[in-house]
């Protein structure tokens, strides 16, 4: 039995757009207005086999978040499930665009409804770790043009310190953005998810903004609470050559270094603890009209796919877990999961991706704690996919809202139970 240092903290994440449904924010508009086009584009997006397994990628409902799993009015529901798992941490999101749906007035009642769902936490024994923003803003901030406008920053200071003030008996881990590397690409660079504009400028000007903001939150959170512990999240990929060829190992380590390094300047400076966020391995393939990154093509290399056909590599997050140790600060893997709707490799996938996660901290690297994406099955916005990929621990019947925990949930239950993986 690999054993875990005392008090680590396992858990899952979540976050508001893609469980609570019901929402109205930057995005949902544009959802309702694209839903048709990416149905339709489905067949050349995906895989002949992933087109025949999941067929409802062709309907336009797959792409409206609509009711999603109703987690807001069902989220002491699915605490106690996560509970029974023996959750003792839980990552997920505050809705902006519910805490203030107009410009400067702070909605009370949603600002309660938080407070329930942190008490039902606490109540439960989970730590919680609050995401500020996880890719959605107010309508009106979108009408400014969100994290391109300088101003959106400014905005959000002013939301931070009204969740700081509210909340701070209740939370010490914040985590102000979710992957801004991630929206800024998939929303500002390569146009597939809101606000889907392609501009390099615009692109630069969302990066900058969130740096600086992520900046002045760190000061404004600790002129608040000496207490509170502000986090970071960043999206990771494996990053290696696929051959031994010269240019693909030299174009690997060019962006192995620039996947990172900017995050890194202001994260190390400016947060408590690094939120590590590991899903899959690139292989680094230069093909000219290659799919992703222009040149750089992710060329597979084992065949053990998710249903996203991601491929599953736990031995990278050992290499990425050393990446991030640099920066010196502790870390906590705050998303790591695959797409399994029929769940036959969560179990291994958890459990390999731990033993890796063991050999990291026996060699000395910081890591306090393990949150799984996710909890539910949810609305998987990245790229617009909508709701056929399944990463949930917890299966949602999407017509009767009924949950039902996968058999890879009492593995992970058992693994917490031990706090240790065999
Ligand atoms: C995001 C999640 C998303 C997950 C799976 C992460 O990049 O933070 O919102 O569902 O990846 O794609």
């Amino acid at each position: 039995m690999k054993k875990f240092p005392e008090g680590f903290l396992w858990g899952s994440a979540t976050s508001a757009h893609q469980v609570e449904g019901n929402t109205l924010n930057d995005w949902t508009q544009w959802e309702k207005d694209n839903a048709k086009r990416l149905a339709k584009e489905a067949s050349a997006k995906w895989e002949k086999w992933q087109q025949e397994k999941f067929p409802e990628m062709f309907t336009v409902e797959n792409y409206i978040s609509g009711r999603a799993t109703d987690h807001y009015n069902l989220f002491e529901k699915d605490f106690d499930l996560a509970r029974e798992g023996g959750h003792n941490a839980h990552r997920f999101s505050l809705e902006w665009s519910r805490i203030e749906p107009e410009e400067g007035k702070f909605n009370q009642e949603a600002i309660e409804h938080y407070r329930k769902v942190l008490i039902a936490l606490r109540e439960r024994g989970m730590e919680p770790f609050v995401t500020l923003w996880h890719w959605t803003s107010p309508v009106w901030i979108g009408e400014m043009g969100a994290w391109g406008n300088h101003e959106t920053g400014k905005y959000f200071l002013r939301y931070a310190e009204k969740v700081f003030a509210e909340y701070k008996d209740l939370v010490r881990f914040w985590m102000p953005f979710n992957e801004p590397g991630t929206e800024v690409s998939y929303g500002y660079l390569f146009g597939k998810q809101p606000p889907a504009i392609k501009n390099k400028k615009l692109a630069d000007a969302a990066f900058n903004n969130l740096m600086q903001t992520q900046k002045d939150v760190y000061g404004l959170a600790k002129s608040i609470s000496e207490d509170f512990q502000v986090g970071c999240s960043h999206f990771m990929f494996h990053i290696r050559p696929y051959n031994n060829l010269p240019w693909n190992i030299l174009a690997a380590k060019i962006m192995d270094y620039f996947a990172d390094y900017r995050f890194f300047k202001t994260f190390r400076n400016f947060s408590d603890f690094f939120g590590v966020q590991y899903y899959q391995p690139f292989w680094v393939n230069l093909k000219l009209g290659g799919r992703f990154w222009g040149l750089f093509e992710n060329k597979q290399k084992s065949g053990w796919c998710n249903d996203l056909g991601w491929e599953i590599f736990p031995e990278g997050l050992y290499h990425v877990l050393k990446k991030a140790a640099k920066n010196g600060k502790p870390i906590y893997i705050t998303e790591n999961g695959l797409a399994d709707s029929e769940d036959k490799d969560r179990e291994r996938f958890l459990k390999e991706h731990l033993q890796i996660l063991h050999d990291a901290i026996l060699e000395g690297i910081d890591v306090r704690g393990y949150f799984h994406w996710s909890l539910l099955d949810n609305f998987e916005f990245v790229d617009m996919r909508g709701f056929w990929p399944r990463f949930g621990l917890i299966e949602i019947d999407y017509k009767t809202l009924e949950r039902k925990p996968r058999k890879s949930f009492y593995a992970y239950r058992d693994i917490i139970k031990n706090n240790g993986v065999e």
